[in-house]
């Protein structure tokens, strides 16, 4: 991807308007290209017909058109995998959480969701030929559980040096739902300079859950979660990068016999997410992995382990 292009290159923005971008977090010709036009209106306050005159000239300069299949599947040969740092992780995810996509991590308390985060966060240092991206992690963080000693534990199994992890690290803390979107807005620039390749949200739905109540203002909830979710998807295509994001179980009073609990963040999450793991606590403080709904993974489970060394395989 052409990043040596400047805003100032696309017709029709100059000074102004390109302070307006920056400020509302776009950042290069690539993300204006994919920025709706709402967005540029409501956030970046240009006019609408300004929108859309800069929106077009941006998707002209990097040439974003209908493509053949052929090509697409030329984009998608570009995809990273990241490993896990679990084999049996890994084999059920075909290679690893992959670049351009919203992993979701959805469990119950305790499962392991926010370990794996961690984990993912040392993984992604790793060079490509070790299965990592060979770069650094923005840790978006909601609940207050970010814990850097335990990635330098997760390190010192990786054979890597714990403190230059801890670099490669950039750490958010989201105090609520608007503050979480305004971080996720403002990453471009985070991105660019430090080479993010892998952006957890831990949890991407906490905040909108318990600050949305009551039915009357859940549209408005689903509305803002998924203008949320689809930037987060923009950056991930943009800058060829993974997004992990967990996510809670709610009871489901309407099943009977199949599984009593669902993902919050309903249908808005359920299609916004590239790929859910459905993560379960076994027996012996085994925990099972199960991929579903995925676009190209069959149906599967895994079995896995959460250790003073992190996430591993089972033993059996
Ligand atoms: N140093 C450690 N050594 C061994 N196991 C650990 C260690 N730290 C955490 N764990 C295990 O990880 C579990 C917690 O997992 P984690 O915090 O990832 O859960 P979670 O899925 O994020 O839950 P929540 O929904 O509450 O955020 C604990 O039950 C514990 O068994
Ligand atoms: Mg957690």
């Amino acid at each position: 991807m052409a990043y040596d292009l400047d805003l100032r290159d696309v017709k029709g923005v100059g000074p102004v308007t390109a302070e307006k971008l920056k400020n509302a977090g776009i950042t290069s010709v690539e993300m204006l290209a994919v920025t709706p036009i709402r967005t540029l209106v409501e956030i970046a306050g240009l006019t609408e017909d300004k929108a859309t005159d800069v929106v077009r000239a941006a998707r002209e300069l990097v040439q974003i058109k209908f493509m053949k299949a052929s090509e697409f599947l030329e984009k998608r040969k570009e995809v990273g995998f990241l490993t896990t740092g679990c084999r049996s992780l890994d084999e059920l995810l075909m290679g690893g959480i992959e670049t351009q996509a919203i992993t979701e991590l959805v469990g119950e308390y305790g499962v392991g969701k926010t370990q794996l985060c961690h984990q993912l966060c040392v993984t992604v240092q790793m060079s490509k030929d070790k299965k990592g991206l060979g770069g650094s992690a923005l840790y978006i963080d909601t609940e207050g559980t970010f814990r850097p000693e335990r990635m330098l534990q997760i390190a010192e199994r990786f054979g890597l040096d714990g403190n230059k992890v801890l670099d490669n690290v950039i750490y958010a803390r989201a105090y609520n739902s608007d503050h979480q979107v305004l971080i996720v807005e403002e990453a471009s620039n985070i991105i660019k300079e430090n080479n993010v390749k892998l952006i957890v949200i831990d949890s991407l739905i906490s905040h909108f859950r318990g600050e949305y109540l009551g039915r009357e203002t859940l549209a408005l909830r689903q509305q803002r979660l998924n203008k949320h979710i689809h930037q987060l998807l923009r950056l991930a295509d943009v800058y060829n990068l993974a997004v992990v994001a967990t996510n809670q179980v709610l009871a489901n009073p309407e099943a009977f016999f199949g599984n009593p609990q669902k993902p919050a963040g309903g249908n808005i999450l359920a299609h916004g997410s590239t790929y859910r793991i459905w993560l379960r606590k076994g027996k012996e403080n085994k925990r099972i992995a199960k991929i579903f709904d995925s676009p190209k993974h069959p149906e599967a489970e895994t079995v896995f382990q959460v250790t003073d060394k992190g996430v591993v395989e089972a033993e059996d």
